[in-house]
């Protein structure tokens, strides 16, 4: 992408547009670009934070492992969205491993730049504090389900939260495209791959789901929100 197209990219995004056009053209002048294929690690868990990433194309799941490589998925995130800003802010090795789920391109931007356009703009820095809060709630509401729901509740919570990142405040007919496996996706419930798999297959019998490949058939968010026990 050429300066200015970078320039609209960031505009045109949640993180930066409070900045003025001439902190617009800096940015861009100062960002790298990156390209990571289907699988790749961005960072691991534990390593020196460098810099911020942007997502400018595909998707990026963030994860904990165990010693044995068993993964569980913090997080799955998209275009537009930002991570790594943890370990910038707080000077402490990275919180997760991030790895791309397809073909992903990202912008950087240095731990220097970063903190000065934290210092040096209010709103900026508001709007990663919220993301912060969002992502606190979020675990906090995965520590509930996994304290206190069965393991359909923990799916169809899956689902209802997938069916909101896709197609916010629709209720009917919401059709999830997704590159996540059935591994990937029981991690998400806290879950088997066969309990998940069980799980699917009794949604789809009752008539609140339909499987495909890469796809998901929400047919009324109403309904499965009823398994959510
Ligand atoms: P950092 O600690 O630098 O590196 C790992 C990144 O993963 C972290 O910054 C955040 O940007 C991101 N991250 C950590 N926890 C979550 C989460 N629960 N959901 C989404 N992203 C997360």
């Amino acid at each position: 992408m050429n300066f200015e197209k970078l320039a609209t990219f960031f505009a045109e995004g949640t993180l930066f547009n409070n900045l003025s056009k001439e902190e617009l053209t800096q940015l861009a002048q100062i960002a790298r670009e990156r390209r990571f294929d289907r699988g790749q690690v961005i960072f691991y868990e534990g390593d020196l934070g460098g810099s911020l990433y942007i997502i400018v194309t595909g998707s990026v799941k963030i994860v904990i492992m165990a010693d044995d490589g068993r993964e569980h998925i913090l997080g799955l995130l998209h275009q537009g969205d930002f991570f790594g800003e943890v370990s910038l802010i707080d000077g402490e090795p990275r919180s997760a491993t991030a790895i791309a789920l397809d073909n992903v391109s990202v912008v950087m931007i240095s731990r220097d730049d970063f903190i000065r356009l934290l210092r040096e703009n209010p709103e900026m820095s508001l709007k990663i504090m919220v993301t912060l809060c969002e992502r606190l709630r979020k675990t906090d509401k995965h520590v509930e389900s996994l304290a206190f729901l069965s393991a359909p509740g923990r799916v169809a919570q899956v689902l209802l939260n997938l069916a909101e990142s896709h197609a916010p405040g629709q209720d009917k007919n919401i059709t999830v495209s997704h590159k996540i496996t059935r591994q990937e996706f029981a991690s998400l419930a806290g879950t088997s791959r066969e309990t998940l798999t069980r799980v699917l297959m009794d949604f789809q019998d009752d008539g609140l789901i339909k499987l495909e490949k890469n796809k998901i058939h929400i047919y009324d968010r109403l309904h499965l929100k009823e398994k959510v026990v």
